[in-house]
């Protein structure tokens, strides 16, 4: 029957899947793994997103992802559920793609990691994949081992696999199906096969390691990433003071092929889920190994102090801002997203809020989102709107915050005509500079 089954299984081309999470990763993971084939059950320990996802409402916004998940349901590929128990024990697969968030420390909080595994432990009823879809520290893999190994019954078998994830938010479902490569921490030739064949129709190339290599490569991903960000925001800082223009920098830079134009954007630094909490893992998981990963500090320190530095900026036009209207367009940490998780826009608004500044703020899909991360706020000081030009008027300053494509195309003739002081921050350099000057704006870049 042991035998039997483990044919089966390796010769399966489509699985039972379980994805636990249903977050940013783990919803389009699993309507990604449906519409390859596989029949997927989504599982969340939040009743209110089971509820609203059966009734095939998405709590976050992502480009592609509804029409997606609805296919999914149709085809009857796609289940959602509370009831973790069961998916585990009706599935092969499982996928662990909850939410390792920071503690204060800047380590990783693995709670939820730790929890679905005692839960995958008591109802491992069969030999099943155990998934690390989640950015883990290295060496959780032995963890998850551990804890399935302790509270399993004796005689079921499984495999632990890391397969961090690498896709974008805005560019999520893209990224799923064509991913730039699929990393597979394996540690049986069983689960490597079985891996190969779920992403069997995804064309790229597949790098196989040992777990603790797959993990450490997430981080190391995110960590360079956030490096390139910060050297070259630091690259700004030096062409403010020798008056050069980081774009063309950036630009005669990223024209080298060792070097490439991509995350060679300088602003108000970088946010989100992903690089600011994932590099303070890396220094804390480097300090626990016994290295001390002075770079990624500074890395840290530099993007921190982009966003005072941008606010200064403001501070030498308008001087005083006590009760200066500022609108500010993009709340979001990038566009094509809702996402407000550790967004630059939130240490900016505060500061400017903490001046006493009068705030007006827009973004084509963050509204919901910002009203619950700035509810404790001075919120009299602060006032949300539905579409830009009811939000600069009379203002004295235009603050872009995320480079969000519509704003490219906004009438700014009439924007001028509605303030009362034409003064745009770009903080993201992403508007004709030139152009608004010859509308009459005065402009303040980042390092340009
Ligand atoms: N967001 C990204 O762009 C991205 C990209 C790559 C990797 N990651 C990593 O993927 C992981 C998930 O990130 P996310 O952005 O999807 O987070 P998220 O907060 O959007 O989603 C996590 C989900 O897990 C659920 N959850 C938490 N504990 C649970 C439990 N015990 N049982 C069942 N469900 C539980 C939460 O309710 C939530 O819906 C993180 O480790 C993150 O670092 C994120």
């Amino acid at each position: 029957m042991g035998l039997k089954n483990k044919l089966s299984l390796e010769n399966k081309k489509n699985f039972n899947i379980c994805v636990i999470g249903a977050g940013h990763v783990g919803l389009v993971v699993s309507a990604g793994l449906a519409k390859l084939g596989h029949r997927v059950v989504c599982v969340d320990n939040n009743r209110k997103k089971i509820a609203l996802l059966k009734r095939l409402s998405l709590i976050f916004f992502e480009p592609g992802l509804e029409s997606l998940v609805r296919e999914g349901v149709k085809r009857g590929r796609l289940y959602f559920s509370y009831n973790l128990a069961e998916a585990i024990k009706n599935s092969e697969v499982i996928f662990i793609a909850v939410g390792t968030p920071p503690k204060e420390d800047g380590s990783v909080d693995l709670t939820s990691i730790e929890n679905v595994c005692r839960v995958i432990a008591q109802n491992l009823n069969s030999y099943k994949v155990i998934i690390e879809k989640s950015t883990v520290p290295v060496h959780t893999g032995e963890k998850v081992k551990e804890t399935i190994s302790r509270y399993k019954k004796k005689n079921v078998t499984f495999d632990v696999v890391s397969n961090p994830e690498f896709l974008r938010e805005g560019k999520a479902v893209y990224d799923f199906f064509n991913p730039s490569r699929i990393v597979l921490g394996v540690e049986s030739q069983r689960a490597e096969k079985i891996l190969r064949a779920i992403y069997k129709s995804l064309k790229t190339t597949i790098l196989v390691s040992d777990i603790n290599t797959a993990e450490l490569i997430k981080h190391a991903c995110n960590s360079f990433l956030a490096t390139k960000l910060s050297f070259i925001n630091a690259i700004s800082r030096i062409c403010d003071l020798a008056g050069a223009d980081v774009e063309r920098v950036a630009e005669g830079m990223g024209l080298d092929p060792r070097i490439g134009r991509d995350f060679l954007r300088a602003g108000v630094g970088f946010g989100g889920f992903c690089l600011p909490k994932d590099i303070d893992a890396f220094i804390h998981i480097s300090k626990k190994l016994g290295y001390d990963f002075s770079l990624l500090k500074e890395v840290k320190k530099i993007n921190q102090e982009q966003k005072s530095y941008f606010v200064e900026k403001i501070k030498e036009y308008l001087w005083v801002l006590k009760d200066k209207r500022i609108a500010v367009f993009g709340l979001s940490f990038k566009p094509g997203t809702d996402d407000m998780r550790f967004s630059p826009s939130i240490d900016i608004i505060e500061s400017l809020v903490k001046e006493k500044a009068l705030l007006f703020l827009y973004d084509p899909q963050a509204i919901g989102e910002a009203k619950k991360v700035f509810s404790g706020l001075a919120t009299k000081k602060i006032k949300f709107f539905k579409e830009p030009y009811s939000a600069v008027k009379e203002c004295d300053c235009l603050c872009i915050l995320t480079e969000w494509e519509e704003f490219s195309r906004l009438n700014f003739k009439k924007i001028k005509f509605l303030m009362r002081y034409p003064l745009i921050a770009d903080g993201r350099n992403f508007l004709d500079k030139e152009k608004l000057e010859r509308l009459g704006f005065k402009y303040i870049g980042i390092g340009r």
